[in-house]
């Protein structure tokens, strides 16, 4: 995917300064428009004669165009519209009063802060000379296959911004960026650089539907109507945080639902400070959500010549509800996203250390948990936290990633070959951007956590953040991490992050420059990650912080897998899976089975446990020293199955047929790529009055072919003269259904279909 080595490129120059043969030709290209136009079915055209470009994907229609001011306005986003013929050219809407200025009532699709504009922009500024206008307008554009570049300029300054828009058409899915170049002989000081704008059709009674949550209570579903005003979700903190996740969607009157509706939805692709701006905007009633860095305390000096790139920022649609919306999400993120969408492979079963031994990890137990959990089938065997400096607790350690000499007095090559010949690969546990005061890289190097001369470091968790905004402190952690990866073999990094920023000063930068860490400290990180990859071609990363407080679009092209939840128990994870599920896919969802009671004292049979881990990519955390052979020998059975239909889980169709937030039933079925296996997981949270369990109506199946079903115990309640074993027709599995005998407390089942040829 092309845009991996260009991020690579932008990660080193984030503000980058402009060559010559950088910037876009701003005169017409009449015989590439021609071209274009004549080319149907291609994802950009242009239509001269209007001045519109259609962007289509295969179901849906993105329409901008150039208004009588020479604006980029948006004229439309929804269903495909398949005629040229009900084209028309942009036109500016009314101003409503001598409050309401034309240029606020109509939807500019990159809106400069200046003139008589009053919505959020996507650009403000304040240039040298002390004039803060801007007022952009369009100046050219290039089209390249599924790319369209449209360059819009100042009214005066040679201020540009290339906006460039990417046509997934498979997902229906578009990107947006944005490149501010500064080309005036003057400092420009950026001080909010947004990605775009996204726009519903002006319509009544919006409902939002975001992300939310806190540690160990990550992705919560939460709903609202949009009222006029503005509701922004954000992160402060320094990465993506687990209390808000850069995602959205927009449904009409809150009408929309599993199978139906109309649904607009986004996603920012950035592990920094971000923000979402949802505004619904009097007097024009019209709802846009513009995305891009969070401009609290942002500034970004440009010099003559330098550029500024935005996050990306995705928007998609669908017609067919929420449910359609995550399975276009996750298609995407598969096919365009994750380091293996060229190659995918399925995510290997995984055991982790931490729940079982916390900071008491040595040679001799790691050894034996790997043989326990090596027996079970387990592929990848991660240490966690503990293995290096003094780290006994949290209190120290952080920084000093050598390996504990009393804990490991051999290094960790003999543990590493002992899980190799087990047959498992090794992951190791690091939090590059912490150190503990107690450390000998604090003390050694004071001066290259953030701070503010003088002023309080604030600790959390007994530790700090190390400025990885300076480029020597990105190169010792690099260094020290390609070190660890040349000399043992280290398939897998567990990435973590257990703070967010606080005191953010990088003293050693000028003034003007000094707000920069919000954004080069991510780019650095970024870089990181890219190029311990490039080094480490066999790599894996997981991103972790504290649990989910780092996922989205932009950590998602450089790691594999993230820690969703430090919250293990399986009843609260089937809210925070599902919360996940809307804008993430299971394939990357690490879910663990852990030790009853859990954290919250609520116990769940195993096989609760196994199922709700199943829907994700599977993990064990439990002390398997404590494990009965009873406990081992059900493990190993459902490792087994997980295996036999993890491709179906991690890389098929998600249909969520039953919601936990909603009743006492939650139920998921997955269907494989090709169709030929569907699986159902249905878990039963608390039954009353022996009510038996809803019917369950599956999805995604071909209504004439007939499916096998199988299922791990005997819960499948079979209609008199109906032989599972022979094949029921997909008609009635979505029409009829299943019904399950499921009982009591937290009882669950798992059903598996094969289709017949
Ligand atoms: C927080 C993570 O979420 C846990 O899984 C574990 O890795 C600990 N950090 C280790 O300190």
């Amino acid at each position: 995917m092309e845009h991996h080595s260009s991020d690579l490129r932008a990660s080193a120059l984030w503000k980058g300064i402009i060559l010559g043969t950088l910037g876009i030709s701003i005169f017409f290209a009449p015989a590439l428009m021609r071209a274009q136009v004549a080319g149907n079915g291609a994802p950009v055209r242009y239509l001269p004669d209007l001045k519109v470009w259609v962007l289509d994907t295969a179901r849906t229609s993105y329409i901008i165009g150039v208004n009588e001011r020479n604006e980029l306005q948006n004229l439309y986003w929804g269903e495909k519209l398949v005629s040229d013929h009900d084209f028309f050219a942009a036109h500016s809407r009314p101003e409503h009063a001598s409050f309401d200025s034309s240029e606020t009532m109509t939807n500019n699709e990159y809106p400069g802060w200046g003139g008589k504009y009053y919505n959020e922009p996507s650009l403000k500024l304040t240039l040298a000379d002390g004039d803060r206008d801007l007022v952009l307008k369009y100046a050219s554009q290039e089209i390249h296959a599924n790319r369209l570049v449209i360059r819009l300029k100042d009214i005066q300054y040679d201020l540009f911004v290339n906006l460039t828009y990417t046509v997934f058409a498979q997902e229906d899915i578009i990107r947006k960026q944005a490149e501010i170049q500064n080309r005036t002989s003057q400092v420009v000081t950026v001080e909010s650089a947004q990605s775009g704008v996204w726009y519903v059709p002006r319509g009544e009674g919006y409902r939002l539907t975001y992300l939310t949550g806190r540690w160990a209570g990550e992705t919560q579903l939460t709903r609202e109507p949009i009222e006029p005003g503005k509701k922004v979700l954000e992160s402060r903190r320094g990465n993506t945080s687990g209390q808000m996740n850069p995602w959205f969607a927009i449904d009409e009157r809150g009408e929309a639902d599993e199978e139906h509706g109309r649904v607009w939805f986004g996603a920012l692709g950035w592990s920094g400070n971000w923000k979402l701006t949802v505004e619904d905007t009097p007097p024009a009633h019209q709802v846009r959500v513009t995305g891009g860095y969070n401009d609290f305390d942002f500034s970004c000096p440009l010099k003559p010549g330098e550029s500024l790139s935005t996050p990306p920022y995705y928007g998609g649609f669908s017609s067919q509800g929420f449910g359609e919306a995550s399975r276009l999400m996750h298609r995407f993120e598969r096919d365009e996203i994750l380091p293996d969408h060229a190659h995918p492979h399925v995510r290997p079963v995984m055991y982790n250390s931490w729940e079982a031994t916390e900071f008491n990890v040595d040679e001799a137990g790691q050894k034996a948990l790997a043989e326990k959990a090596a027996k079970l089938g387990v592929e990848l065997f991660v240490m966690d936290d503990g293995w290096f400096g003094q780290r006994n607790n949290d209190r120290a350690g952080l920084g000093d990633w050598f390996v504990n000499r009393q804990k490991f007095p051999n290094g960790l090559k003999p543990l590493i070959s002992y899980v190799n010949r087990l047959g498992m690969d090794f992951g190791l546990w690091f939090e590059p951007e912490m150190v503990n005061p107690d450390s000998d890289l604090y003390r050694k190097h004071p001066d290259w956590v953030m701070n503010f001369p003088g002023r309080p470091r604030s600790e959390a968790r007994h530790q700090l953040v190390l400025n990885m905004a300076r480029d020597d402190v990105k190169e010792y952690i690099f260094s020290v991490l390609d070190k660890m990866l040349s000399e043992n073999n280290i398939k897998y990094i567990k990435w973590d992050m257990n703070r967010h920023f606080s005191e953010p000063g990088w003293p050693e930068a000028p003034v003007p420059e000094q707000k920069e860490i919000w954004v080069k400290y991510v780019r650095n990180v970024y870089w990181i990650m890219d190029h311990l990859r490039a080094a480490h071609p066999q790599l894996e990363i997981e991103s972790c912080s504290g649990g989910g407080g780092r996922v989205d679009l932009g950590v998602l092209e450089r790691v594999d897998e993230v820690w969703t939840s430090d919250d293990t128990e399986a009843f609260d994870r089937l809210r925070i899976q599902e919360g996940f599920s809307f804008a993430y896919p299971p394939k990357v969802m690490s879910a663990w089975v852990t030790d009853v009671p859990n954290l919250n004292g609520r116990s769940t049979p195993l096989t609760f446990r196994f199922l709700v881990a199943m829907q994700g990519s599977l993990g064990i955390g439990a002390n398997l020293n404590k494990w009965s052979s009873d406990d081992f020998a059900l493990a190993t059975q459902m490792v087994n199955t997980y295996k036999s239909i993890r491709a179906t889980v991690q890389e098929g169709d998600l249909y969520r047929l039953y919601s936990p937030r909603e009743g006492n039933l939650t139920a998921n079925e997955y269907v494989s790529a090709d169709g030929k296996q569907a699986v159902v997981f249905a878990f039963l949270h608390s039954q009353q009055f022996l009510w038996p369990a809803p019917t369950i109506n599956l999805r995604g199946l071909e209504e004439n072919a007939l499916y096998r079903i199988k299922t791990i115990d005997n819960k499948l309640i079979v209609p008199p003269g109906l032989n599972p074993e022979n094949g029921v027709s997909g008609s009635f599995l979505v029409h009829h259904g299943l019904n399950l005998d499921l009982r009591g407390d937290y009882d669950s089942t798992l059903v598996i279909l094969e289709k017949l040829d």
